[in-house]
């Protein structure tokens, strides 16, 4: 329990408006982690897979109609609207919370309101922040264990102190004596809000991963961009790695990629070339912040992974494979016969008879995906074979290189570096990919994706830019990491792959890590350093030298092309867009022109 005052308050004042009929502090133990889980199995919500194959571990089936976040759905609520910039909805806050008081009136009636203490970052650590989730949703509690440090030690942590509340529903009140659905959730009706001035979230009708698991998107990105920017530090949708050489010297590098465009699986990556080792830190978000050397350190906020399933296989990721070997959630993946899970590409040879993700009878040739392409595990980092030995240290891992990237079947070559920081601030600016099943909206659409924090930055966006640019100049002393762009995604004419991916991509890492040690080879094109012809270990690689050579050369027609599109993609930003960006990309179609 707590002595907190404001923290008592509140859930008191929701409770009033939600009128569950009960409230229940959670505090995060095995024991009531097991006692959810089986109720959710007597409720149907929970299929407890086989224990022989997949102990403690269970499979849900989530309403087909809330199967990913709701971008059109959520939205920051600043004082002014200005503030929430072009890439958010908005409405006004005062406006908002009274619509939102209406819906909430009475929305816990037959649930329990689940208290959920949940500290983003280890306990205690100086970049961590602490957040309450209020929630009538068993499903929440149990993915929020494995995601978050949870429970009664957060609450000792906070002490007196403050808070991130975010209140969640399902928005399905019960009448007396009806039955609950499997998956209750409102589909016509749901509302993801963030009120950043006030670090509130709240979160009403879906069920599902960020738009119900407040502590991850809502809380780690949006309000703590907000919070970032203002106190001089950065939150980002990045993965945080650990790569080492052959001679045993370590480096940490993160990565922004949009969702569902390669984070996790580059995070734990198993490199192909002998005697380098790949660890993991995080999979999803950074915070960091500088050190008093005038080094970015860098903290996994989460404490599990809330990954992609389909596409996960013994082949493209065995360390996650390893990770969700036990006590781990499933959401929408395909049920096996004997009790265990499946999903596209986790076998080569295709199960003979599953139950799809909705349950229904399925056989190869039924032209339906077994898993829905946003299936998701939820899984602990500690059980990943590859944790990286710091993953949890309070003051973060000091960050060498920060990589862009996306889902680019052209123009864009497999690596290459920025000029300094502006420049590489620039790239990120303007990186774009093929949207995919992480959002309800439509896939394969190319969109620009600033930093891959369209979705999650809780501000104006032209300010966001402007915070990156002003990050030199917040340490006396910064030493700020190299900037690159990959793109593992290129395809050739006929739509093949033109490079392999997954444990293949340590030879990109391989020259990154030697470009920061200054020993490797590159040559200067207009968009940035590429690896000079050879400074890319090939050794044993199945990729053909004509393959390679598109990989690595610039296409000025192509990049010439994207000008014109870069400059419509910052008009939205008014004058909110830093006028070093502006000369970014008058100095890239001055360079291009001279090409
Ligand atoms: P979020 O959790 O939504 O933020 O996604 P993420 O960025 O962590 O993406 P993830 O690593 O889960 O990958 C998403 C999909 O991309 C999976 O189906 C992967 O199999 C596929 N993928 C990942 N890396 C590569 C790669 O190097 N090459 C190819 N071709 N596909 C990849
Ligand atoms: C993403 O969409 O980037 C995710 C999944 O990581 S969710 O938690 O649903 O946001
Ligand atoms: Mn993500």
């Amino acid at each position: 329990m707590t002595k907190n005052q404001k923290l008592q308050a509140w859930v008191k004042e929701m409770a009033e408006l939600c009128t569950p009929d009960q409230v229940r502090w959670c505090d995060g133990s095995q024991k009531e982690y097991d006692e959810l889980a089986a109720l959710m199995v007597k409720n149907g919500t929970f299929v407890r897979l086989n224990d022989s194959k997949r102990p403690n571990s269970y499979l849900c089936r989530s309403n087909p109609a809330d199967v990913a976040r709701s971008e059109d759905r959520t939205f920051v609520c600043t004082v002014n609207k200005e503030d929430a910039g072009p890439n958010n909805n908005w409405k006004d806050p005062a406006e908002m919370k009274q619509m939102l008081r209406g819906l909430f009136q009475g929305c816990m009636k037959g649930r329990t309101m689940y208290v959920i203490p949940f500290s983003m970052g280890p306990l205690g650590s100086e970049i961590a922040h602490i957040g309450v989730e209020l929630s009538d949703s068993p499903y929440v509690v149990c993915n929020m264990r494995i995601m978050t440090r949870m429970g009664q030690a957060v609450l000792d942590q906070l002490g007196e102190g403050d808070f991130v509340p975010c209140l969640h529903t399902v928005g399905v009140p019960l009448q007396p004596g009806q039955k609950d659905v499997a998956w209750p959730c409102n589909v016509d009706n749901k509302y993801i809000v963030h009120f950043p001035e006030e670090h509130a979230i709240w979160s009403y009708g879906s069920g599902y991963g960020g738009n119900a698991l407040l502590g991850k998107k809502c809380f780690a990105l949006r309000i703590a961009s907000f919070m970032a920017r203002q106190e001089g530090w950065l939150a980002e949708h990045m993965l945080i790695l650990g790569l080492t050489n052959p001679q045993g010297k370590k480096i940490y590098v993160a990565a922004a990629f949009p969702s569902a465009c390669g984070k996790t699986n580059l995070a734990m990556l198993t490199p192909t070339i002998p005697g380098w080792k790949a660890e993991c830190i995080g999979d999803d978000i950074a915070w960091m912040k500088f050190g008093a050397d005038g080094q970015l350190y860098a903290i996994n906020p989460e404490a599990g992974f809330f990954g992609v399933a389909p596409g996960t296989s013994m082949s493209s990721n065995p360390n996650a494979m390893k990770t969700l070997r036990a006590n781990s959630i499933f959401t929408n993946v395909a049920q096996t016969p004997d009790g265990d899970v499946w999903w596209e590409e986790m076998s080569e040879e295709l199960p003979e008879e599953l139950l799809s993700w909705q349950g229904e009878a399925w056989t190869p040739g039924s032209g339906k995906k077994a898993a829905h392409p946003n299936a998701r595990y939820t899984t602990p980092a500690a059980q990943c074979p590859v944790i990286d030995p710091a993953w949890e240290d309070p003051r973060g891992v000091p960050i060498s290189a920060i990589l862009f990237g996306g889902r680019r079947p052209s123009v864009v070559p497999l690596v290459f570096e920025s000029f300094n920081w502006q420049n590489g601030t620039f790239l990120g600016s303007v990186q774009a990919s093929e949207t995919t099943a992480a959002n309800m909206a439509a896939v394969g659409v190319v969109r620009r994706d600033p930093m891959a924090m369209l979705p999650f930055c809780g501000y104006n966006m032209g300010d966001y830019l402007a915070h990156w640019l002003s990050m030199p100049g917040r340490a006396a002393n910064a030493k700020m990491p190299k900037i690159f762009y990959v793109n593992w995604f290129r395809k050739s004419a006929t739509g093949k792959w033109l490079w392999p991916g997954f444990g293949e991509n340590c030879r990109v890492l391989k020259w990154i890590f030697e470009r920061v040690e200054g020993s490797a080879q590159a040559v200067e094109t207009p968009i940035g350093f590429l690896p000079a012809p050879g400074a890319i270990d090939t050794t044993g690689l199945d990729v053909g030298a004509e393959d390679m050579r598109e990989l690595l050369s610039v296409d000025v027609q192509g990049w010439l092309k994207e000008v014109p599109d870069i400059r419509k993609h910052y008009e939205q930003f008014g004058s909110h867009l830093p006028k070093a960006l502006q000369d970014e990309v008058d100095a890239l179609e001055q360079r291009l022109k001279k090409a």
